[in-house]
């Protein structure tokens, strides 16, 4: 993705100006039951893969901390790279070096203080359970990420974007991490019934439940939808995984990469449009018109991070459809449309969507049960692992951006 400009690092400081922490990331139960006894041989050590310059990351061992209370000792499994991660290798820009990264990561409980009970949802937990961490604030499940003004907002841990402490479990690319309860507040999640591709993909797939919700407030989106998703990344990959799940069957790929857009057929695109291949903004909105038997779209979803991909996708809407753009994590540029042609005239319904919901992340969890369950390749959508001491590799892969999502996955 494009991280040029970046009003991003200006989000993400507010976030860590914020951590200070006043929600208790794990409630006693009232009911007192047993806590677990057997604990699994937990090593005397434990290693970090500190970012300690740009591009440059070490593997750092560490005493194992003493587990508190309330604190939640995690065996990593593995953990996906995100655009975050990328930026920071490359740039540093929120300043953070020496720091732990990662926060897409999964693993499991070797070790919990008396106190934890239950995960933010009130899911009981115990040693052996797998979970994730998530960057939402837990006191409210519709507040949305970075949301800084809403209310109750709280304390709020990001694991993998903390500073270096004492404790140094702080990012899941290591193969342990300390989720810290008490002040410190973490929002973490019981996902046991999930395998671990699921489970690294959740924070990317949340971006599309929340898009997919947003999109469905129009009222357009029905089973016998006519759906457009422009851009074929691991975004508009999972959009029309997600459409696939809810029962929409005509979907449109439009792509400029084939095997991007033949990946967009096995995740349940019916039709697919490379744009390459066609001159001009007419020629291509016949092309998808065609595609779709001679219809234009009910919706939109606008998946790239390319401005001209923005006004281009007006075409291939219907008077009265619906468009959800979310193709913009951050700052791309601006783009022309004609708003009477585009917008007025055509009665376009519009929404704009960023990042997800705590509700979203857990409505994520039912969709990749449901992915699975109906077929989807989802584990395809993970096309490079490398074990943590590959960690600079894996980043430089992911850089080329030659694969769709990059994940380190632990011995
Ligand atoms: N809304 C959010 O919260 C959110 C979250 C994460 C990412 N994003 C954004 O989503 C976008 C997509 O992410 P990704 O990881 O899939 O990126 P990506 O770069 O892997 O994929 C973008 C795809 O768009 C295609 N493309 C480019 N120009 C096109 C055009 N004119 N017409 C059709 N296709 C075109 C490319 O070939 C590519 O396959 C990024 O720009 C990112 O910033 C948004
Ligand atoms: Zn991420």
């Amino acid at each position: 993705m494009d991280m040029n400009n970046v009003n991003i690092e200006e989000i993400v400081k507010q976030v860590l100006s914020g951590m200070t922490g006043n929600a208790p990331a794990a409630q006693a139960a009232p009911a007192a039951t047993a806590a677990p006894t057997a604990d699994p041989v937990i090593p005397k050590t434990a290693h970090v893969a500190m970012l300690t310059a740009l591009e440059h990351y070490e593997i750092k061992e560490f005493p194992m901390p003493e587990v508190g209370d309330d604190d939640i000792l995690v065996k990593v499994e593995g953990c996906g790279i995100c655009g975050t991660d990328a930026h920071e290798f490359k740039r540093d820009p929120f300043g953070l070096i020496p720091v732990a990264l990662g926060h897409e990561g999964t693993g499991e409980i070797v070790k919990m203080g008396k106190n934890v009970k239950v995960d933010t949802a009130g899911k009981p937990v115990k040693v052996g359970d797998k979970v994730v961490t998530c960057m939402i604030f837990k006191d409210d499940p519709e507040i949305t990420m970075f949301d800084l003004n809403k209310k109750n907002v709280g304390g709020a841990d990001v694991y993998g974007l903390l500073p270096d402490d004492d404790v140094h479990l702080n990012g899941w690319f290591s193969d342990y991490i300390l989720i810290r309860g008490g002040s410190f507040g973490s929002t973490f999640f019981n996902v046991s019934d999930l395998d671990l591709d699921s489970r690294i993909l959740i924070e990317p797939c949340a971006v599309l439940i929340h898009a997919v919700e947003r999109a469905k407030t129009t009222g357009i989106l029905k089973f016998n939808s006519r759906v457009v998703v422009q851009g074929c990344g691991p975004i508009g990959l999972i959009c029309i995984a997600i459409l696939r799940t809810m029962g929409i069957e005509n979907i449109c790929a439009v792509d400029g990469n084939a095997k991007r857009l033949a990946f967009a057929k096995k995740m349940g695109a019916d039709v697919s449009v490379d744009f390459t291949q066609y001159k001009g903004i007419e020629a291509l909105t016949e092309a998808v018109k065609e595609a779709q038997g001679g219809h234009l779209a009910d919706f939109a979803f606008q998946c790239t991070g390319n401005p001209h991909a923005h006004a281009n996708i007006y075409k291939f809407i219907r008077n009265g459809g619906g468009l959800c753009e979310l193709g913009f994590f951050i700052n791309g540029g601006d783009a022309t449309i004609n708003p009477h042609f585009d917008l007025c005239s055509k009665e376009i319904n519009l929404v704009g969507s960023w990042v997800y919901t705590l509700r979203d992340y857990a409505t994520t969890f039912d969709f990749l049960k449901r992915a699975k369950a109906i077929g989807l390749p989802m584990s395809d959508l993970i096309t490079d692992r490398f074990p943590l001491e590959q960690i600079n590799e894996a980043h430089q892969t992911n850089l080329a951006m030659t694969g769709l999502k990059i994940a380190i996955i632990n011995k």
